[in-house]
Order: C-alpha cells, then sequence, then structure tokens
C-alpha cells in the first residue's frame, strides 16, 4: 500500500495531509526519513510519524450523528462551544473510540441533521475530495414563498460570490404562510452553499437540515443521537 494511504488508513489524517507531513520530513520507514513520496509499505516496515510508530487500524468505527444546532464541526473549540466529539463522549458505547473519530466534512453551527464521523482517514479522503462531491439532501425552511421561477433558477445554477452552482434538484415540500419547506439536493460543499443559494433568490433560510448523504438518510434519528452505519451503508460509502 503506498505511504499516504497507509498514513490516513492508520486513521492520522487525509491523504493530502500524509503528503505534506513526508514533504516535511516527518515520516520514518524503519527508523529512516522517508525520502520517496510514492513509497510502497512492505509487510515488516515500521512506520512513524512524528516519532510515533503507527500500525493499520483494520477495525474502523463509522458513526452517523444528527447534529443539532449549537453544536460545532470540529474536534476542539478554543471558545469552548459544544463540538461534535463531546456529543459522542456522552456515549458509553463509542466514548472510549469518539478521540479517534473526526468528522466527515462539515455542518454550519446553525445547521442540523446527518453528520458521518470516522476514524478511517482513507474514507474521509475520498469523501471530501472535490472530484467525489455526491449528493447531500437538505431540507430548508425559508423565508416568502418559493415560486416556480425560483425554483428552476435553483435547479439551473445561481451566483453566490464568484462561483455559479452547478445543477440541483429542488422540490417545495409546502408553502405556509410566508414560509416555505424547500427539498434541495447539491453536488458541491462550498461554504454555506445552501444558504447563500436560498439568499441569491430572494427567500432567506430560517432553518436547515440535512437529511442525506448520498443514499445515507437521516431517517427517524432523534437530534444529538447517533448510530453505527449499517454493513450495508458502509459497503455502499467503500463503494464510492
Ligand atoms: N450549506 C449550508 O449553507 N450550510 C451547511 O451547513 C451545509 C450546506
Amino acid at each position: 500500500m503506498r505511504i499516504n494511504k497507509y498514513i490516513a488508513s492508520a486513521g492520522i489524517c487525509s491523504r493530502r495531509k500524509a503528503d505534506e507531513l513526508i514533504t516535511n520530513g516527518q515520516v520514518k520507514i524503519n527508523g529512516k526519513i522517508l525520502q520517496e513520496p510514492g513509497y510502497e509499505v512492505l509487510e515488516g516496515d515500521s512506520v512513524s510519524v512524528n516519532g510515533r510508530v503507527i500500525e493499520l487500524n483494520k477495525k474502523h468505527t463509522y458513526v452517523l450523528l444528527n447534529k443539532p444546532v449549537g453544536v460545532i464541526t470540529s474536534v476542539k473549540d478554543d471558545k469552548g462551544r459544544v463540538t461534535v466529539i463531546d456529543l459522542l463522549n456522552d456515549h458509553p458505547d463509542i466514548a472510549d473510540g469518539a478521540s479517534r473519530l473526526y468528522p466527515v466534512g462539515r455542518l454550519d453551527y446553525d445547521t442540523s441533521g446527518i453528520l458521518l464521523l470516522t476514524d478511517d482517514g482513507d474514507m474521509t479522503y475520498r469523501l471530501t475530495h472535490p472530484k467525489h462531491e455526491f449528493p447531500k439532501t437538505y431540507q430548508a425552511l425559508v423565508r416568502g414563498v418559493m415560486s416556480r421561477e425560483r425554483e428552476l433558477k435553483l435547479v439551473r445554477g445561481v451566483d453566490i460570490g464568484g462561483f455559479v452552482t452547478s445543477r440541483a434538484k429542488v422540490k417545495t415540500v409546502k408553502i405556509k404562510g410566508n414560509s416555505s419547506l424547500v427539498e434541495i439536493t447539491i453536488h458541491e460543499g462550498k461554504n454555506r452553499q445552501v444558504r447563500k443559494m436560498f439568499e441569491a433568490v430572494g427567500n432567506p433560510v430560517m432553518e436547515l437540515r440535512r437529511v442525506s448523504f448520498g443514499e445515507i438518510r437521516l431517517g427517524r434519528l432523534k437530534e444529538g443521537d447517533f448510530r453505527k452505519l449499517t454493513k450495508k451503508e458502509i459497503e455502499y460509502l467503500m463503494s464510492i
């Protein structure tokens, strides 16, 4: 296995970050600083990062969390806000491993819904690489009445400040008074993209929830609760 993939598979960091560690001379093979970025790890090799020998952790953990609003998608926070890892630390059957888990992509502080966490760095790398952007569906409660014309604008792509969004799927679920509940599926992950898209058509978001991540759905999981991914869901992610 190529060295960057080996480091990522051990849950140390992403493949991209592993390449940086190699360039910075922080990786040693059998006690010698690795000079060759494309090195293939051999059976019996001792790989260390920053002086710590790493081993391939073959049994990874994959968790789906329903992130509540007011929780930060981060492993720790300088401002002392509650992180997604703090939520997992409260659960006895994940607590020991929670410190090794990290989020796959991110949700805003004020967004709720589906967030995957894993210690499989290689999986994280593949799922968050821009080349592999796959569908994510959000339910947005927006201000104002969503018109067909605005729906079409969102479908075809809107300018969110120097970036025109690619084709999206949009369905208005219901209109109540001066607000609309709209389901939108996008394939990119620009910063606050969904909020900016609705802002661009004149229907600012009041509440935002991610309900699916590819084929993986939030279902009835309550806010703040988590579950481990099923074997079928893990296989699906592996196949992407
Ligand atoms: N788009 C947003 O605006 N916020 C999120 O958290 C995710 C997508």
